[in-house]
C-alpha cells in the first residue's frame, strides 16, 4: 500500500466537503491514530495487521485532506512508550516502518508531482541505525516539496520534546550564542522538533480514549481537540467532516484565544527587553539618570542584537540537525 492515494471524492462527498468549505478550514490537522489493537481483536487478526491497517487508513486520510484543502497533517506513528510494548510489537513497528520508508523512497517521483514534504519528529537514535538511514533518506529527499505536509511522529513524545528544546537552548547558551535571558517562549517553540510548523488548528484521537498521551502538548495549547469513538482504521470521511464541523463551531473563541495568547507574548517580551536596557544602563551609567531618548535608542539597539544574536543561534541550531541527517545519509552510501 503506497503513501498516496490517488482519486477523487464520491459525489455527495465533494458536495459535503463544499459545504465545509464554505466554513473556516483547519490548514493543520493532527492525528492520534489509536484502536489500531482492539481493531485487530475485532476481526481476529494479528495485532500488527491492525497496524498495517492503521497504515492504510493514513493514506486513505491523507487523500481527504487533500480534497479538503488541508495542507499539514502530522501524526503520532510511535510514542517512546511504545518501546515499553512486547518486543514481538515493537519489531513488528520497525518493520512496518522500515517497509513504508522502502515505499515511500520508491515513490519519490510521485511524491514531488504531489509537491509531499515528509519530516519525520522525534529522538531518531532510539531506532535502528538502517531505519533512521532510510528515515534521513525520505527526509531528505522530500525536503524542498512545498504543496502539503505530512509530520510523522516517531520515537516521540511531547515531554522529551519540549526537554529536548530546553537542552538546545542550554547549549546555545553555553557557546555563548545566547544570552539566559533570549530564552524566551517563542525561542523555546523555534528549538521545538515541529519548528518548521504553525500549531495544529484541529487535533483528532480516534478509540475513545479521551487524553493526549503526551502528544504535541506545547503545540496544542489553542487547538480544537477532538475525541471520538471510532477505532483508527475505521475511520471514515464522515468521521474527518464531523470533527472539522467542530472546528468551526468553536472557531471563533479559539482565534480569540489565539490573538489573546500572541497579543501578551509581544507585551512579555518588551517587558523583557526593558529590564535588560535598564539593568545594562544601570551597570553602565555609573549610576547618572538617563533621559528618555537615550533610554529608547539603547532600547531599540538592544533588540536588534538580541534579534541578530537568535538568528544566529537559530542557523547553527538548524546546521546541526541538517548534518545529522546528511552524515546518516553518507553513511549508509
Ligand atoms: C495506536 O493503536 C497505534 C500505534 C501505536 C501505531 C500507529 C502506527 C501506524 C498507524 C502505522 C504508521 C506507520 C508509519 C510508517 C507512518 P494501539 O496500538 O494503541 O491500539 P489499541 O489502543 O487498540 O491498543
Ligand atoms: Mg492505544
Amino acid at each position: 500500500m503506497s503513501w498516496i492515494r490517488e482519486g477523487e471524492l464520491n459525489l455527495l462527498e465533494r458536495f459535503s466537503a463544499n459545504v465545509l468549505k464554505a466554513g473556516p478550514m483547519p490548514k493543520h490537522v493532527a492525528f492520534i491514530m489509536d484502536g489500531n489493537r482492539r481493531f485487530a481483536r475485532k476481526k481476529n487478526m494479528e495485532c500488527l495487521k491492525g497496524h498495517m491497517q492503521g497504515f492504510n487508513k493514513l493514506a486513505e486520510t491523507l487523500r481527504w485532506c487533500k480534497h479538503l484543502n488541508i495542507r499539514e497533517v502530522t501524526v503520532y506513528a510511535f510514542s517512546i512508550e511504545n518501546f515499553k510494548r512486547t518486543k514481538e510489537e515493537v519489531d513488528g513497528l520497525m518493520e512496518l516502518a522500515r517497509q513504508k520508508f522502502v515505499k515511500l523512497l520508491e515513490e519519490r517521483e510521485n511524491l514531488k508531482k504531489h509537491g509531499v514534504c515528509i519530516r519525520v519528529l522525534g529522538d531518531l537514535n532510539m531506532l535502528p541505525l538502517d531505519l533512521q538511514q532510510l528515515i534521513a533518506k525520505s527526509v531528505l529527499t522530500t525536503k524542498s516539496h512545498n504543496q502539503c505536509f505530512l509530520n510523522v511522529c516517531f520515537s516521540y513524545t511531547s515531554r522529551y520534546e519540549i526537554t529536548n528544546a530546553v537542552r538546545e537552548m542550554a547549549w546555545g547558551v553555553e557557546e555563548g550564542l545566547l544570552k539566559a535571558s533570549d530564552v524566551s517562549e517563542s525561542l523555546l517553540n523555534e528549538c521545538l522538533y515541529s519548528n518548521n510548523s504553525p500549531n495544529p488548528d484541529l487535533l483528532i484521537r480516534t478509540s475513545g480514549e479521551v487524553r493526549l498521551s503526551d502528544f504535541l502538548l506545547w503545540q496544542s495549547s489553542h487547538s480544537c481537540i477532538v475525541f471520538q469513538s471510532v477505532l483508527w482504521p475505521e475511520y471514515s470521511f464522515w468521521n474527518l467532516c464531523e470533527a472539522i464541523l467542530r472546528y468551526q463551531l468553536n472557531y471563533k473563541s479559539i482565534q480569540k484565544a489565539r490573538d489573546l495568547h500572541r497579543e501578551q507574548q509581544t507585551l512579555m517580551q518588551l517587558e523583557s527587553d526593558c529590564a535588560c536596557v535598564a539593568d545594562l544602563l544601570q551597570n553602565h551609567g555609573n549610576g547618572k539618570p538617563v533621559d528618555a531618548q537615550r533610554r529608547q535608542e539603547a532600547l531599540q539597539h538592544y533588540i536588534s542584537c538580541r534579534e541578530e544574536r537568535i538568528q544566529d543561534f537559530l542557523q547553527a541550531l538548524k546546521h546541526k540537525r541538517d548534518s545529522y541527517f546528511s552524515d546518516l545519509w553518507r553513511e549508509d552510501a
